[in-house]
């Protein structure tokens, strides 16, 4: 992993239309998702929650809010610092695997985990000496209202950091297109531009929320599938928009469908390793 210069970004005064709703601010997906990515997605995400836990570096008996916590990727690894930690995600099922980790740990004394949406945070007002939310808040369907929650709970002068994906279209994209192409009507919402993978809506969204002293860095981190089947394989079980469609074909049609789409996107790809993703932003500002 290596990490770029922090850059800073002048906010820009015009707001961009709102993008359509995607489906990854919805329960739904992780729900179906969470079992596969706790026991395979984590190592990567991991790595990200060091790297956010290292740049705030909040100190071992601070507290944190750590929102749309996921399987408690950040707010393991923080707590198991000393760090005592507010968490929340609406995902049971994340919850159930965030619950199962930290107790399997022996983490829990230290962490108030809920299960709710974290558009409005059930934590106390400038309590917080900083906030976290690794690729969730990016996704939610009002993202400004998610924003003003972290500067809430913060103590004045405290720090946050939201992370989200450095664009890369890559395999994913090639997947997500066959699909389109192989299952007629395929609506999955959420099209065009991901939300939050420019730097400059990220400190345009942050400066609206009333943080001050935004910054971005990119924390570059690639991931790779050793072969177009680990690939296939990763997609089918981690993968939040994949694992979706699925579940509403249902699986007989999804038998029918799916060895056709899968040839239709090796053939797409180059043989050998393939790069899945790139790295991530982080957002940094102060409340
Ligand atoms: C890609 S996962 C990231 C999980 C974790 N932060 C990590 O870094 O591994 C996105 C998480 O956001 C959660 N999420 C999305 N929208 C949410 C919302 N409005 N309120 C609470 N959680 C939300 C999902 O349930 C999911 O667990």
């Amino acid at each position: 992993m290596s990490q770029e210069p922090t850059r800073t970004a002048t906010p820009s005064p015009s707001v961009a239309a709102p993008p359509p709703p995607s489906p990854l601010g919805t329960m739904e997906p992780w729900n179906l998702v969470a079992t596969g990515y706790a026991a395979e997605a984590l190592p990567y995400f991991q790595v990200f929650a060091k790297a956010a836990l290292d740049c705030l570096n909040p100190g071992t008996d601070a507290r944190i809010v750590d929102v749309a916590a996921g399987p408690g990727t950040l707010s393991l690894l923080a707590a198991a610092a000393g760090m005592r930690v507010s968490a929340i995600d609406f995902s049971e099922s994340m919850v159930a695997a965030f619950r199962e980790r930290a107790q399997r740990a022996n983490l829990m004394d230290r962490i108030d985990l809920r299960q709710g949406d974290a558009q409005q945070l059930p934590f106390e007002t400038g309590a917080y000496d900083a906030a976290f939310s690794m690729f969730g808040l990016m996704f939610f369907p009002d993202r400004a209202a998610g924003l003003r929650e972290l500067r809430r709970v913060l103590r004045p002068g405290k720090r946050a950091l939201i992370s989200s994906w450095v664009p890369f279209d890559g395999p994913f994209g090639e997947l997500l297109r066959a699909a389109q192409e192989v299952i007629p009507g395929l609506t999955l919402g959420g099209g065009g531009k991901p939300p939050m993978t420019d730097p400059e809506d990220i400190v345009r969204e942050m400066t609206a929320a009333g943080f001050s002293s935004v910054a971005v860095k990119t924390v570059a981190h690639e991931l790779t599938a050793p072969s177009f089947d680990a690939f296939w394989e990763l997609m089918q079980r981690t993968n939040a928009p994949l694992v979706l469609i699925r579940h509403r074909m249902g699986e007989q049609r999804w038998s029918e469908v799916a060895p056709g789409l899968r040839e239709r996107v090796r053939g797409r790809l180059p043989s050998g390793p393939l790069l899945i993703g790139r790295g991530a932003y982080f957002g940094m500002a102060t409340a």
